[in-house]
């Protein structure tokens, strides 16, 4: 499994990083209560509590400004969309190469849905390249780093992020000005304004800023961050405008977490579509 490769040993619990989103599924299947989110957060596998115990523990406001400062002045050099996609599938699961998809089947499924119930063509770009950030691993990120539910540091952490207790170990624990509930920030400041745990949202939302509208930089940038999208955490921090949208926000996680299949989509098929979409958006190569 390629993705173990990144980071130092003992920072790759999860086989591989679709066992996060494995998780997930099972963690926000539809219809379940309050209760079974909590049975299955307490019978989650081994792997996947450990890899948020690391994550809990490391994502401090220093480290997200550090990687902030590291990787959202885009300086990894030019590439066009298929490009960043053919890098990412690089990132190859080898433990069942028979049914696993690559990363870009990933992403075609997730598009590819979108696109079949009738979703503007905006969004539908935006589904193909939603998890492109998670490129963080092949840069030498640990798992940890990359992917998770996301939430903002510098101010008090909310319950509904998954596994609260691993804060224990945060260092910004013992900071009382990043633990207050507005912590750095002003009290409905708009999500825009927060530094979020560090991870392939923020980063691909960086690499596409220039280019697309509200709607889709709000799907990038903050389809993990499950604690305010799934549960209504941090309303306090929030403006209208995030208010607004959230729909968007729901609209797509429907397809990130539920367009799984193991129809392996057709790309030759599908890439003249595709070439047209990423024309009719973005310039022929972008900064990563
Ligand atoms: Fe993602
Ligand atoms: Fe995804």
């Amino acid at each position: 499994m390629s993705t173990s490769l990144a980071g130092k040993p003992g920072d790759a619990p999860l086989g591989d990083l679709d066992e996060w989103d494995e998780f997930l599924e099972g963690r926000y299947k539809e219809g379940k209560t309050q209760e079974e989110f909590r049975v299955y957060d307490a019978t989650a596998t081994p792997s996947v509590a450990e890899f948020y115990r690391l994550n809990h523990e490391h994502q401090t406001l220093d480290y997200v400004l550090a990687k902030e400062k590291l990787y959202f002045s885009l300086q990894k050099g030019q590439k066009t969309i298929w490009e960043a996609a053919e890098f990412l599938n690089t990132l190859v699961d080898d433990s069942d190469p028979d049914t696993d998809l690559t990363q870009i089947e990933h992403l075609l499924q997730t598009s590819e849905a979108i696109r079949r119930d009738g979703h503007p063509r905006w969004m539908v770009l935006t589904g193909f390249i939603h998890d492109l950030g998670k490129c963080l691993c092949l840069y030498g990120e640990p798992q940890w780093g990359v992917v998770g539910d996301t939430f903002p540091v510098g101010c008090g952490w909310s319950k509904d992020i998954v596994f609260p207790e691993y804060f224990d170990k945060n260092p910004d624990r013992h900071r009382p000005e990043l633990q207050s509930k507005y912590g750095i920030y002003e009290p409905n400041c708009g999500l825009e304004k927060l530094h979020m745990s560090f991870g392939h949202d923020g980063y691909i939302a960086e690499v596409m800023k220039p280019y697309l509208r509200d709607e889709s930089l709000y799907m990038l940038r903050f389809h993990s961050f499950y604690p305010w999208h799934r549960h209504g955490a941090y309303d306090y921090l929030c403006n209208d405008k995030d208010r607004s949208m959230l729909e968007w926000v729901l609209k797509f996680n429907q397809y990130d977490l539920y367009s799984k299949a193991h129809t392996k989509p057709n790309l030759q098929e599908l890439k003249p579509y595709y070439d047209e979409l990423f024309a009719e958006f973005l310039p022929p190569t972008l900064a990563w």
